[in-house]
């Protein structure tokens, strides 16, 4: 199973601008001698996209970049929302779909979920869905149904290349911003999970093909952990992509 291992940094609601390009430029100097064998991406906010676009082409760096969220809809009166060709115009690779907080915060459901994947593969773009159990759901035994339902939804109508390319975070709610983290055997669990629910419905080379990432309180001291499981293929990391020495720092340990 050669994946190519990805480690996406999620800068949230952080970082103008000028302090995007600024960070760009420093992960750059931190990682130059591992674009060949991890992917990293970064997902600024939107306000941010041009310029990190503009030092990823310029200094002509391997790096992924993803925008945060997404609506489905190709153009039309939807005050505040940002359609997919203008991520693709800004030279986006990825986008970040149905985060926790998206969800918990902004009303974003399996259903909404499921288009803006759509959408993001029709315009040209691999979207990187979020998944993951809160803690009553966890404490309720019911965390591996749980997820398996978000993906089913998720990826519901996707063609089998589409699916192929999916990348899958997954994020245990409770793990977010919060220091706790499952234990990697039990982050894999789910990992596995997760594939296997892939591959169900679009079959096996699609299943051994998409990444998983794990994410939720990812540090450079816990990272290796997670890249050590077999089905983990890199992580989605907030809060330690926010400085470069530590979002580098786990990028090295997924080589
Ligand atoms: P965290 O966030 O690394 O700060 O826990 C992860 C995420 O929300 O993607």
């Amino acid at each position: 199973m050669a994946r190519r291992p990805m480690v996406a940094g999620n800068w949230k609601m952080f970082k103008t601008a000028g302090e995007g390009a600024i960070l760009t430029q420093n992960i750059e100097q931190l990682v130059s001698g591992v674009w060949d064998e991890v992917e990293i991406v970064v997902c600024p906010p939107f306000t941010a996209l041009k310029s990190v676009s503009t030092v990823i082409e310029l200094d002509r760096l391997q790096m992924g970049l993803g925008a945060q969220d997404v609506h489905w809809e190709e153009e039309g009166a939807f005050t505040g929302a940002i359609a997919p060709r203008m991520l693709t115009d800004l030279r986006c690779d990825y986008v970040i779909v149905g985060h926790s907080e998206r969800r918990e915060y902004f009303g974003e459901t399996d259903e909404s979920v499921n288009k803006k994947a759509k959408a993001v593969y029709a315009a040209g773009m691999v979207p990187i869905v979020c998944v993951g159990e809160s803690l009553a759901v966890r404490e309720a035994d019911e965390t591996e149904s749980f997820v398996r339902s978000q993906v089913r939804a998720a990826v519901e109508g996707l063609g089998p290349e589409d699916a192929a390319s999916l990348v899958i975070a997954y994020e245990p709610v409770w793990a977010i911003g919060t220091g706790r983290t499952p234990t990697p055997e039990g982050a894999n669990d789910v990992a596995r999970a997760i594939r296997a629910t892939v591959g169900a419905t679009f079959g096996q080379p699609a299943a051994i093909s998409m990444r998983v990432l794990y994410g939720g309180s990812v540090k450079p001291e816990n990272a290796h952990m997670f890249f050590a499981e077999p089905d983990i293929d890199g992580a989605l990391v907030g809060g330690a992509a926010l400085e470069a020495e530590s979002f580098a720092a786990i990028a090295e340990a997924a080589r």
